[in-house]
């Protein structure tokens, strides 16, 4: 059974309000977030199923990692030479695994050793656990202790985003660039605000490049690119196809006069501005 427990997430220190909200919308997406807090800008706390964990990380562009929190406290208490956790709360740990590897992710500047936090809390497991071994190469758990100047937060990791997430989506690295298009960060932040469940189907009314598109059928949404210019539209289908499974759709089409009946859950778009605005024929 998946049984909720406390969270935490580790949020990527561009856009701090941002990266909070889409954390929080993505958790109520899946069921949870009531008790969703913020206890230092980069660490946002919530209880939450294992599946909303994984899909946080999965679905958040901004939230770098989740885990489920063992135990808490303010920094200075490491700082002077404290273990980041009491002993029953390791006590308590289920022993499931053999072997582990501590890591410190340090946020906001905080100037703490790392290794020796990372050598104490292995020493203080395996005293507590005699038959756990540390492996760093490939353990079986990964325990984690995410330091900011205020408070660290110590868990046992559930899921991290991998380094390079967006990079061979970059919009400077899609077969088909516009000057105009979105990063993959942004559109699929987009794409989370604009949705109410993981079945919504997504209506981008101004396609260009398709990001929007590649992010939502990315993240298994039904999603539709509509756009005025054929070159462009063309473009878009080369690059949703490059990307993604069979549930993008690209058609051409003047987003005044919509080409279809359909109705779609939510529109996540990124409208024209600038050079790329045009009344496509039509007068005031
Ligand atoms: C800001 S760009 C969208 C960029 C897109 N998000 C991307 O990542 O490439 C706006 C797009 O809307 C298109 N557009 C402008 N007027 C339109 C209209 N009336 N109907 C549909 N598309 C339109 C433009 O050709 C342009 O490609």
């Amino acid at each position: 059974m998946d049984e909720p427990s406390k969270s935490f997430f580790l949020l990527s220190g561009e856009h701090p309000f941002l990266s909070a909200a889409e954390l929080q919308h993505v958790l109520e997406i899946y069921g949870y977030g009531w008790d969703f807090h913020l206890p230092v800008q980069r660490v946002a706390v919530a209880t939450t199923s294992s599946t909303a964990r994984l899909q946080a990380v999965d679905r958040a562009a901004f939230t770098k990692m989740a885990g489920i929190l063992l135990s808490y406290g303010r920094t200075q208490n490491i700082e002077s030479g404290d273990v980041p956790f009491e002993d029953e709360c390791i006590d308590r740990l289920p022993v499931n695994f053999r072997t582990f590897s501590v890591e410190v992710v340090k946020v906001g500047g905080v100037d703490v050793n790392s290794v020796e936090v990372e050598k104490k809390t292995a020493a203080k497991i395996t005293s507590a656990h005699p038959g756990l071994r540390v492996c760093l190469e490939n353990p079986d758990k990964i325990f984690t202790v995410v330091v900011s100047p205020e408070a660290y937060f110590f868990g046992v990791l559930c899921s991290a985003k991998p380094r390079k997430f967006f990079q061979q989506r970059r919009a400077g690295r899609k077969p088909f660039r516009l000057p105009s298009a979105l990063q993959p960060k942004l559109a699929r932040s987009l794409v989370n605000f604009s949705v109410s469940s993981p079945d919504s189907t997504v209506l981008d009314p101004f396609g260009g490049s398709g990001a929007i598109l590649v992010e939502a059928g990315l993240m298994g949404h039904e999603v539709l690119g509509l756009e005025l210019k054929t070159w462009i539209c063309n473009g878009m289908a080369v690059n949703v196809s490059h990307y993604c499974p069979p549930t993008c759709h690209v058609i051409q089409g003047d987003a005044a006069r919509m080409p279809f009946r359909k109705a779609f859950d939510s529109v996540a778009t990124d409208p024209p501005y600038g050079r790329s605005t045009t009344l496509a024929g039509l007068g005031f």
